[in-house]
């Protein structure tokens, strides 16, 4: 378990008010696969803050996993949910709404998928079929999660959408290819979002990542050298952890970012404001 006070109290010196700064808010995490997920790691932070967990997961075949992570958790949901299908989207809202008496305040979008062929040589070669997966899973996802969490988050008087996403979004990254176009389609949505939802006091914001080694950042091909670079170019020299990405979704969640919306945060050690 991350221990988030132990991070307060070594890197932000500050009160350990924050390690509840959440307590009694009812959250919403999609997207882990193994203990190195991004959303494992938010999980965790937002869980040690004081909120109530449950967790969407792909398939069967994660539920065992997800099972075995949270077992120390205070009895968790766990709902299976394919974001491709409709009808597993509403159910597993359904099933959140139960648990948390119809509301709910926080939801983490932390998930995406490109076929493997689109993540190496050029994107020039992508076929209309995997343009559509990669957008269907990556993009069109959170905005159909967010339409689902709406009424539950309106009833909770507010909310905090937060999705991961990645600088390829912004610029060329050799390899990431149709994911930074789906990335790209992810931070606009973002911003229609935050438009959207901000009179219901619903904030829609992301964070974009530096690379970190987990399932899906292995499908990239010569991840290991885009990792080196990032270390040798970024201005604090090295890769980012997975606990400062857990720390800014913990900001993001928490009523300390309560003026942000429609905003991507770069979490990156520096990475992304340097030309050479
Ligand atoms: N690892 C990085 O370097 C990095 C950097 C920036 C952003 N991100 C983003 O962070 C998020 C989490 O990825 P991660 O790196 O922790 O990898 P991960 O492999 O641990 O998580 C990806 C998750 O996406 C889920 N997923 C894929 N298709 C799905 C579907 N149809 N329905 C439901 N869930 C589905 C998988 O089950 C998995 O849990 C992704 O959006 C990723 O693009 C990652």
């Amino acid at each position: 378990m991350i221990k988030l006070e132990t991070m307060l109290e070594t890197e932000v010196k500050s009160s350990s008010a924050y390690a509840s700064i959440l307590a009694g808010k009812k959250v919403l995490i999609s997207g882990v696969a193994n203990k190195r997920s991004i959303a494992w790691a938010i999980a965790q932070m937002l869980y040690e803050a004081g909120a109530e967990v449950a967790f969407s997961y792909q398939g069967d075949r994660l539920k065992e996993t997800v099972l075995e992570l949270t077992q120390d958790m205070k009895s968790p949901l766990l709902v299976d949910c394919d974001v491709t299908k409709d009808d597993m989207i509403s159910s597993a809202f359904q099933s959140v709404s139960d648990r948390f008496n119809g509301k709910l305040d926080i939801f983490v979008h932390c998930l995406a998928f490109a076929p493997k062929e689109t993540l190496q040589g050029g994107y020039i070669s992508t076929e209309r079929e995997h343009f559509a997966i990669a957008q269907d899973i990556s993009a069109y996802s959170l905005t159909a999660m967010a339409r689902a969490a709406r009424p539950l988050m309106n009833n909770a008087g507010g909310g905090s959408i937060i999705t991961l996403t990645y600088l390829g979004a912004e610029r060329v990254v050799p390899n990431y290819n149709m994911m930074g176009i789906a990335k790209a389609s992810l931070e606009a949505g973002v911003r229609y979002l935050a438009q959207d939802l901000g009179q219901e006091n619903i904030r829609v914001n992301g964070i974009s990542a530096g690379p970190i080694k987990t399932l899906a950042a292995r499908g990239i091909a010569d991840l290991n050298t885009m990792m080196n670079r990032h270390a040798e170019i970024s201005p604090l020299r090295r890769n980012v952890e997975l606990e400062e990405v857990a720390g800014t979704a913990l900001f993001l969640a928490s009523p300390l970012s309560s003026g942000i919306t429609g905003e991507v945060i770069h979490v990156d050690c520096g990475y992304s404001i340097m030309a050479m």
